[in-house]
């Protein structure tokens, strides 16, 4: 009988430790602050490998072509590129480059992104961005257009939900203004739906002025 017991005493003690070993490992790979830097690697490799040829390697890219994606809220991104995924959100060059992402891959882009600083360019036409900033803190009664503030915040700055505009290209802000307005930007719409369209070519010259140089 002493030998079974010996053996049992065996057997539980190394189960125990290989479970340590086994706990400890996982521990090492599968712990929220090892996930976070395998995410930030694999954002880093997409951003780098592909995100990089149109949004610029820090998502500042000035072309008049693309959005400007660097400081832009990492859920507010996330949630475009499923749009741009799913088709609610129509844009060919967009939709082949999200064709094969997770929605983690996903959020860690739109951390990625988050981090990056946007350069300021002060907005040369002061007389221009005044109009904007008025019609940007204040909206226009007489035609029923709320104030953009009131959403988009102060400083044009956004929430998690809501995009900052804050810096972001004149060229793509004038675009997709238009884009509600025809309602042609059909993704979590009914906000800017309803302002658009009441929105005067100059109105919308002078917000896209007043914001970039934001
Ligand atoms: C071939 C060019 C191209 C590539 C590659 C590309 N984009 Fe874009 N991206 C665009 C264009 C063009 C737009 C503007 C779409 C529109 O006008 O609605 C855009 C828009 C976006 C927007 C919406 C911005 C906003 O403020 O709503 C996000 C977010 C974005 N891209 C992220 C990415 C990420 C992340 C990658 C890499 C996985 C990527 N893009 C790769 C061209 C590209
Ligand atoms: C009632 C709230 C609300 C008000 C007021 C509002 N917006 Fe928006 N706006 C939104 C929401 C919500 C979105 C995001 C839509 C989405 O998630 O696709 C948005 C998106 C936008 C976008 C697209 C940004 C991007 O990165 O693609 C622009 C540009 C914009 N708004 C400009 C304005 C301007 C200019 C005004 C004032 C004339 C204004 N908004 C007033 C709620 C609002």
């Amino acid at each position: 009988m002493r030998w079974r017991e010996r053996l049992a005493t065996f057997v539980l003690t190394n189960a125990r430790a290989t479970m340590a070993v086994v706990v400890m490992l996982a521990a090492t790979v599968f712990s929220p602050a090892a996930l976070a830097q395998a995410d930030a690697a694999r954002a880093q490799r997409i951003a780098s490998g592909n995100c990089s040829i149109c949004h610029g390697e820090q998502g500042e890219w000035s072309s008049e072509l693309v959005a400007r994606i660097a400081g832009q809220h990492a859920e507010y991104i996330a949630r475009q590129l499923a749009d741009f995924k799913s088709g609610k959100r129509k844009n060919k060059a967009m939709a082949e480059a999200v064709a094969r992402l997770t929605p983690d891959e996903m959020l860690a882009l739109g951390r990625h992104f988050e981090k990056m600083q946007l350069p300021r360019e002060p907005a040369k036409d002061v007389d221009l961005a005044a109009v904007g900033k008025a019609l940007y803190g204040s909206g226009n009664t007489r035609s029923g257009i709320a104030a953009c503030a009131s959403c988009h915040g102060p400083d044009a700055m956004g929430t998690a939900g809501l995009p900052r505009l804050a810096g972001q290209l004149a060229a793509y802000i004038e675009a997709q203004l238009k884009q509600f307005g025809r309602r042609e930007r059909t993704n979590e719409n009914a906000a800017m739906h309803a302002i658009a369209p009441k929105l005067t070519a100059l109105e919308i010259a002078a917000l896209a002025h007043f914001l970039a140089g934001q």
